[in-house]
This record gives C-alpha cells, structure tokens and sequence, in this order.
C-alpha cells in the first residue's frame, strides 16, 4: 500500500447484498472503488452486528484493492491476530472501544496491517495528539456508528484540525457515515482523502446492474474532486 492524499472511495459493504458479498465486491472494484471498507459490529460497542473473522477471510479473495476493515468492537485486542489472519490491510479501532488504544495500535502495526483509529462524533481531534506517530489513518465518524444510512452529521471543524496536526505524517483522514454527493465536497475541501460511502454507492444497484455502482462512485468523486457541477 504506498501512500498518497487523492481522494478515494471506499465502499462500505454493510449497504451491499448480504447473500452476495463475491460478486458484490467484485462490481465496486470493476465500477471504480479504490478500497473496500468491511464494517465490523458486536452487538456490544454498537447496538448491531455483522462480521466475523471467517467472514472477513472470505471476503478476501474478492478485494483486489485494499480491505479496509473498520471494527465497531469492544475489546478489540483478543480479535486483532484473526482480523490479520482474515487478510485485512488496514485494522481500524474504535479509541472509544478501551482505556488502552496506544497498546492497540501497535499491536496492530505489530502485525504487519495499517493501523487506523476511529473517532465518534463526540470525540475531538486532540484525542489522537500523542497517537500521531502510532497511526497510518484517523477514521472521523460522520454520524454515530451502528447503522448505514443514516444523517451526514457536520464535522468539518474536527477535519481541519486533524489535518493541521497530521501535518507531513503519512497519515489518511478517512471519512465515515453519510457521504454523498453533497457532503463529499465539505469534507474533502476540510482536508479529507478517503471517502466511506454506503447507501450512496450501492442505492439503485445491484450485481445485475453495476452501471449504477460506477455512476454513484463517479459522482462522489467528483464532487470531492471539485468538479460535479
Ligand atoms: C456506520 C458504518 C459506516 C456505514 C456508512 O457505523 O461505519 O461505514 O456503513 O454507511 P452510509 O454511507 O450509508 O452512511
Ligand atoms: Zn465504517
């Protein structure tokens, strides 16, 4: 994985056919995405559930770009050796899910996997102040985890310090929850570089229609690029 500040869109598969994740997977890539991000939930962090390290290795095969692994999970240290297993390229942490995410974090880069942490919209950017050097991505939440679909929640503010702090770090900011064409804009210009989307990417598609998949992708990207009129 080499490093760069372009924007780029990573469909989250929690909005996906869930009989279907293969060639589901397999449209986004063919349709433009650059990561896929696989959202997984306990029940216990976040008031739902979804994957589990088998899941997450099956989905391996598929993802040719990067697989963006985004846990919603507390504890998170017992899982980080099967996540790794499962294939993941980048293992990003809740700092809210413990008491302990510098340990977290380099266990995680331990592995030999990116490692990112997460921010819910009630956390502020100075919470990662002394996790800069420990960090390849901070995961700012655009609404509260749990659930896709839900309502862009403004945290451009949050961005810009984030992006101050970064400063020549080698560190993604990654945007999570409610991106679309309207919000893309706000927080590209704030200073982000990846761009979770869900329902805006797979909404009107399927497997059987991937065009739509390409034409929702394409959309976000340009409006963060500045250029959707
Ligand atoms: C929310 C998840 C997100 C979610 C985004 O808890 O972390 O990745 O799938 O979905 P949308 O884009 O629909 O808000
Ligand atoms: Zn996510």
């Amino acid at each position: 994985m080499s490093f760069d500040r372009k924007i780029k869109i990573a469909p989250s598969i929690l909005s996906a056919d869930f009989a279907n994740f293969g060639q589901e997977i397999q449209a986004i890539e063919a349709q433009g995405a650059d990561w896929v991000h696989v959202d997984v939930m306990d029940g216990h962090f976040v008031p739902n559930l979804t994957f589990g390290p088998p899941a997450v290795k099956a989905f391996r095969p598929h993802v040719k770009t990067v697989m963006d692994v985004h846990l919603m999970i507390s504890p998170v240290d017992p899982y980080i050796d099967a996540y790794a297993e499962a294939g993941a390229d980048v293992l990003t942490a809740h700092i809210e899910a413990g008491p302990h995410i510098h340990r977290t974090l380099q266990a995680i880069r331990g592995t030999g996997m990116k490692a990112g942490v997460a921010l819910n919209p009630g956390t502020p950017a100075e919470a990662v102040s002394h996790l800069l050097d420990l960090t390849d991505l901070i995961c700012v939440m655009t609404v509260n985890p749990g659930f896709g679909g839900q309502k862009f929640i403004d945290m451009t503010a949050k961005i810009r310090r984030l992006r101050e702090m970064i400063g020549d770090r080698p560190i993604h900011i990654e945007i999570d929850g409610g991106v679309d064409p309207t919000t893309a804009p706000l927080v590209a210009q704030a200073g982000a570089d990846v761009l979770v989307a869900g329902s805006a990417v797979f909404r009107g598609g399927s497997v059987a229609n991937p065009d739509v998949y390409g034409d929702n992708i394409r959309q976000i990207r340009e409006a963060a690029e500045g250029v959707w009129a």
